[in-house]
C-alpha cells in the first residue's frame, strides 16, 4: 500500500518504466489486463521490487493521493479502455500519463474528457525503445504544467541525464508532449533513411567491404555525425546470422514496417502547409519497401543506366558522403523543427524548441552530437524560423552542399535510389531560390480558373484575359 505511483501495462515498454521507477527508489504498484504478462515480470524481479495488484480497483487503491497512474499499452481503443476502467476509482487531482505513441488529437480529446471530471491527463512522448525505458528514456510532456510539476520528481528522475540535465521536459498543453513525439518519429523515418542511402552509395558505388563500411561508421560516430543511429548501424552490419555465416543485414529483407507515427507526421505537416519532403520520402521509401514482388517485377522490365566504369577515389567520395549525410541531417531536423515552430504558432503552444533539442540529446532514438548545435541556434535566435538559416547551419551548408551535390548526381547517373538524400538537396535549393518558377504555376491557375495572381510591381489582385 501506498504506492508512490502505478504503472498500467506491462509489455516491454511497460515493464521497463516500472523497474526503472523502481531502481530510482519509487514504490512502484503495476497491473496489466490480462495476468500473465503480471506473473512473467514478477518471476523475472526480486522480492519486494513491485508490487503486483490482478485489480483495477485495488491497484488504484494502493497508491498515494494524488494518484499517480502511468499508462503504457498500445495507442488507439486500448488506451480509452484502459482510461475507463480506471475512471471509476479515481478523484479529482489525480494524474493518468500516457506514455504510449499516442495520436495528439486523441490525447487531447481525453484531456478534455478527463479535465471534466476534475482528473489530470497528461500525454508523455516516451524515446528509447527497451533500454531507454529501463535505463532512462527521453520524455515528453503535455497537459497542465501544474500537473505535470506533480510528477516531474518522478519523471525527470528516470530520464535519461545529459551533463547533468534531465532528459524529460514539459512541452505544452494537450497533445503537445505527444505531438513533439509525433514530428521526433517522423524525424527518426528521415534520420534512418538517409544513414540507408549513405551504406548504399558505401558499398554499392564505391564497392566498399562491409567490414570496412562499419568501420567508415565507427569513425564517423567520433565526429560530428556521432549518434545512437550512427552507433547501432555499424554494429548491424558487423553482425553475422548464426544460420547462414553470412551478414545478417544481407539475409534481411528488404522490406520495412512502421507503425503510424512517421505517417501522422507527414500527414499533419501536409495539413498544415508545412513541407516535410524529406520526411515524407522516408515514410513513401518504406511504403514502396513493402512492395518487393512489384520491385523484383520492375527490376527485370526497366532499364538503368550503364554501370559506370568510372573508377571513384575512396576518401575523397568517403568524405563526400559524410558531408551529404551530414546536410541531409540538417535539412532533415531543419524541417522537423519548422514543423515544431509552424504547429506551435498555429495552436499558441509555445513550444520550447531550445528545449526540445535539448533533451533529444539523450535517452531517445535520435540522441546526437548535433543537437547542441541545434539548441544553441534556439537559443541565441529563439525566433529562427528555419535551422538552415541559423549561423552555424549556414556555414556548415555553405561547406558541404558541393559535397552532397556530388553525392546525388552520382547516385542518379549510377541509377541508385536516393530519395530522402535528394529530397534534402533540393529541399535546401528551393529554399534558398528567391525567384521561383512559381509565377508560372499562378498565370496558369489564372489561365484556366481565373484564380487571379498577384504583382511584382504593384499591389493587388488581378486576372488577364488570356486568350
Ligand atoms: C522511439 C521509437 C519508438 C518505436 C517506433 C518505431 O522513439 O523509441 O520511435 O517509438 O520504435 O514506434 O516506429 P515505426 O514502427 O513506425 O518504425
Amino acid at each position: 500500500m501506498n504506492h508512490t505511483i502505478g504503472v498500467m501495462g506491462l509489455g516491454v515498454m511497460g515493464s521497463s518504466i516500472a523497474l526503472n521507477m523502481a531502481s530510482k527508489g519509487e514504490k512502484v504498484a503495476v497491473y496489466n489486463y490480462t495476468r500473465d504478462l503480471t506473473d512473467s515480470l514478477m518471476e523475472k524481479v526480486e522480492q519486494g521490487q513491485l508490487s503486483p495488484y490482478y485489480d483495477v480497483q485495488q491497484f488504484v487503491a494502493s497508491l498515494q493521493s494524488p494518484r499517480k497512474i502511468f499508462v503504457m499499452v498500445t495507442a488507439g481503443k486500448v488506451v480509452d479502455a484502459v482510461i475507463e476502467s480506471l475512471v471509476p476509482y479515481l478523484e479529482p487531482g489525480d494524474i493518468i500519463m500516457d506514455g504510449g505513441n499516442s495520436y495528439y488529437e486523441d490525447t487531447a480529446r481525453r484531456f478534455d474528457e478527463l479535465k471534466s471530471k476534475g482528473i489530470d491527463y497528461l500525454g508523455v512522448g516516451v524515446s528509447g525503445g527497451e533500454e531507454g525505458a529501463l535505463k532512462g528514456p527521453s520524455m515528453m510532456a503535455g497537459g497542465d504544467r501544474e500537473a505535470y510539476e506533480k510528477v516531474a520528481p518522478i519523471l525527470t528522475k528516470i530520464a535519461a541525464q545529459v551533463d547533468g540535465t534531465p532528459c524529460c521536459a514539459y512541452m505544452g498543453p494537450k497533445g503537445a508532449g505527444h505531438f513533439v513525439k509525433m514530428v521526433h518519429n517522423g524525424i527518426e523515418y528521415a534520420d534512418m533513411q538517409l544513414i540507408a542511402e549513405a551504406y548504399t552509395f558505401l558499398r554499392e558505388r564505391l564497392h566498399i567491404p562491409l567490414n570496412e563500411v562499419a568501420d567508415i561508421f565507427d569513425t564517423w560516430n567520433q565526429g560530428e555525425l556521432k549518434s545512437y543511429l550512427i552507433e547501432i548501424t555499424a554494429d548491424i552490419l558487423r553482425k553475422t546470422d548464426e544460420k547462414t555465416g553470412l551478414p545478417l543485414v544481407d539475409v534481411i529483407l528488404d522490406k520495412t514496417g512502421q507503425n503510424g507515427t512517421g505517417k501522422w507526421t507527414s500527414i499533419q505537416a501536409i495539413d498544415n502547409g508545412i513541407p516535410v519532403s524529406i520526411i515524407t520520402e522516408s515514410l513513401f521509401a518504406r511504403y514502396l519497401s513493402s512492395r518487393k514482388d512489384e520491385r523484383v517485377l520492375a527490376a527485370s522490365i526497366l532499364a538503368g543506366p550503364e554501370n559506370s566504369k568510372e573508377e571513384l577515389d575512396r576518401e575523397l567520395w568517403v568524405e563526400h558522403v559524410r558531408q551529404a549525410l551530414y546536410m541531409g541531417k540538417i535539412c532533415a531536423y531543419a524541417q522537423g523543427f519548422t514543423q515544431y515552430k509552424k504547429t506551435s504558432e498555429l495552436n499558441d503552444w509555445n513550444l520550447p524548441l531550445k528545449d526540445i533539442a535539448l533533451i533529444f540529446r539523450g535517452g531517445c532514438i535520435i540522441r546526437a552530437e548535433f543537437l547542441n548545435t541545434i539548441s544553441e541556434a534556439y537559443k541565441e535566435q529563439a525566433t529562427t524560423t528555419n535551422l538552415l538559416v541559423a549561423p552555424y547551419f549556414v556555414e556548415k551548408t555553405k561547406a558541404y552542399q558541393m559535397g552532397m551535390r556530388k553525392v546525388v548526381a552520382e547516385s542518379m547517373m549510377s541509377g541508385m535510389s536516393f530519395p530522402s538524400l535528394s529530397a534534402a538537396l533540393t529541399y535546401y535549393d528551393s529554399y534558398r531560390t528567391g525567384e521561383s518558377s512559381a509565377n508560372l504555376l499562378q498565370a496558369q491557375r489564372d489561365y484556366f480558373g481565373a484564380h487571379t495572381y498577384e504583382r511584382t510591381d504593384m499591389e493587388g489582385s488581378f486576372h488577364t484575359n488570356w486568350k
